[in-house]
């Protein structure tokens, strides 16, 4: 596959078997180090802690780390090794709750251990095992690529055509968080379609040269993405890194940017839960969002894998949203330039709210399926049908 340099410094999960390293998220955009995961704990703690994160990053890795892990093991028998899969896989489904696209790595990981379990020609053995397992979660990596990419091409062709439709040739998007290469095993699912549009996928190879009578990505803005900041950090890290046109908003100007700039057709964001009805669960500020763009008459897409999709939750009323530490409200964290040492940034913390503030710190949000105009998954786009509040997603995708 075409590797261009930004892609290099943007890989977020490097696997040659049996060796996992993550770029340290907690880093960037100010060092870019990668670290090595050996084992299931290493993974456990890799994602807790926020080094690696996005719903389909956390998924690959926790299955990753364990393929690490086993590799270097040797098991006295097929049931060992999958006795020690399955707990493993049940530790790692602990570390943070409301991606699902973790649940269902671990789902389908279990299957292939049960499945190799099983085998009688040959029989198994727990090399076998462990094979089998290393294999599935070696595939999950290159999946994830591949659905990003066609997410990424038919969101960008879904929200061209929008804009034309809407008389924009040049437009703008606004997106939340960060949902490109870092978060995923590469391309990203919303910054995907930016990238994708950036590259002009949605264009035939001749329009592409000329652009005439095709609607242009213009510019991208994006939010800061508070407390965290992966729209401050990572997403702009990503953009400059593509040469993508983009501006940085505090969260809390979008709407007034909404409704200063017509040009910008929509708002474009991931999810870490998608359930049957389209209740999407993504991180905090994005049901803000929602709210703002229907206000303000824009499209509100969501991109994600069918990973994502969560078909046992009926609604999402059902998805647990994690709450992380009040300290990362009322601190910020951050490298300060002047306290060089060796020539390297150090990282710091500031004290913002007076010691003694309470802080809720919500890490998700659920937005309602009615307002969300599309989900862009890799198997398309789907659209309510007219006059329906929600989707029927196992529909949509195939599943009844
Ligand atoms: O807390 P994070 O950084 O893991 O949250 C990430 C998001 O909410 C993303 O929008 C989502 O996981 C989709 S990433 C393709």
């Amino acid at each position: 596959m075409h590797q261009s340099p930004a892609d290099a410094k943007l890989e977020a999960i490097r696997w040659d078997r049996p060796r996992l390293s993550i770029l340290d998220q907690l880093l960037l955009p100010h060092a870019s180090e990668y670290v090595d995961i050996a084992t299931s704990a290493d993974g456990h703690r890799a994602i807790v802690s926020m080094q690696t994160r996005g719903a389909p990053a956390i998924a690959i890795v926790a299955a990753l780390s364990l393929a690490a892990e086993i590799s270097r093991r040797d098991f006295g028998s097929a049931q060992q090794a999958h006795d020690f899969i399955v707990d493993r896989l049940d530790y790692l489904a602990t570390s943070r709750p409301t991606a699902v696209n973790l649940f269902d790595a671990v789902a389908k990981l279990k299957a292939v251990a049960a499945s190799a379990l099983a085998s009688q020609s040959p029989a198994a053995t727990g090399a076998s095992v462990a094979l089998a397992y290393v294999d599935a979660a070696e595939q999950m990596l290159a999946a994830d690529v591949r659905d990003n990419r066609a997410i990424g091409s038919h969101g960008a062709r879904y929200i061209a055509a929008r804009a034309l439709a809407q008389g924009a040739g040049a437009f703008k998007l606004l997106t939340h968080c960060n949902t490109g290469a870092l978060a995923t095993a590469g391309h990203g699912t919303a910054l995907g379609i930016i990238r994708s549009l950036h590259q002009g996928a949605h264009m035939p190879a001749a329009a592409a040269a000329s652009a005439a009578g095709e609607a242009v990505l213009d510019h991208v803005y994006f939010g800061e993405t508070r407390p965290y900041n992966q729209g401050a950090r990572l997403t702009a890290y990503e953009l400059l890194c593509e040469g993508i046109p983009s501006t940085l908003v505090c969260d809390s100007a979008v709407s007034a940017l909404l409704r200063s700039d017509p040009s910008i057709v929509g708002v474009v964001v991931g999810a870490d839960r998608v359930a049957a009805n389209g209740d999407t669960a993504n991180k905090i500020g994005t049901y803000q969002l929602a709210i703002a763009a229907r206000f303000h008459g824009r499209e509100f897409i969501v991109a994600a894998p069918s990973t994502s999709v969560d078909l046992g939750l009926a609604s999402g009323e059902g998805i647990v949203i994690e709450e992380r530490d009040p300290a990362e409200i009322t601190r910020a964290e951050g490298f300060v330039r002047e306290a060089l040492e060796d020539g390297r940034m150090v990282r710091q913390t500031l004290c913002v709210a007076p010691e003694g503030t309470r802080a809720w710190n919500p890490s998700f949000d659920v937005t309602p399926a009615e307002l969300i105009s599309a989900i862009v998954t890799e198997k398309g786009v789907f659209v309510k049908t007219p006059g329906a509040t929600t989707y029927d997603l196992a529909k949509c995708l195939g599943e009844n």
